[in-house]
């Protein structure tokens, strides 16, 4: 069952400084978003109540923007940059490896829930090409072996 939204008191409090119409729909979603890791159903759904739109109309938003996420993410996100100098120095390579290794797509959360793997346009730090960024913390000029140790770095802090 999923958890009721808004469970923060914080959050509570937050949403009654926000108008109650349908302009209101992104801000909602970003702080069940903020709160939750993604968008749970009961969170579109409150955000429908409050904003006094109907849920289809919040779905709409939710898919429209790629900020938002429809599904719970893993434990660890991994960003591999797929921009320009990335790709020039191999950021396709990186992405298949992390396919293979995680046996994912992007988009996709490994069946043991530690990594969720996604794409990018740029992370800014194009001297550092191919760059990935796992959660916070990014990682440049990474090829197969800094890719293997990674992942087994991330999965031994999830145990
Ligand atoms: S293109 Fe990859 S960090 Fe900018």
């Amino acid at each position: 069952m999923e958890a009721c939204f808004p469970a923060a008191k914080a959050t509570r409090k937050a949403w009654d400084q926000i108008p109650r119409r349908p302009e209101s729909i992104i801000p909602l979603l970003q702080s069940v978003q903020e709160e939750q890791g993604y968008l749970s159903e009961e969170g579109i759904a409150q955000v429908a109540a409050h904003a006094h739109s109907a849920a289809s109309a919040v779905y709409g938003v939710a898919t429209f923007y790629s900020q938002f996420r429809l599904r719970r993410p893993g434990l660890h996100t991994l960003r591999v940059c797929e921009g320009t100098a990335c790709h020039v120095l191999g950021s396709e390579e990186v992405m298949e490896t992390l396919k293979e290794l995680l046996g994912v797509e992007v988009g996709e959360t490994t069946p043991d829930g530690v990594f969720t793997l996604e794409s990018v346009r740029c992370l800014g730090c194009c001297s550092l090409a191919p760059a990935v960024m796992v959660d916070n913390e990014t990682h440049g000029r990474v090829g197969r072996k800094e890719i293997a140790a990674i992942l087994k770095r991330y999965r031994k802090d999830a145990r």
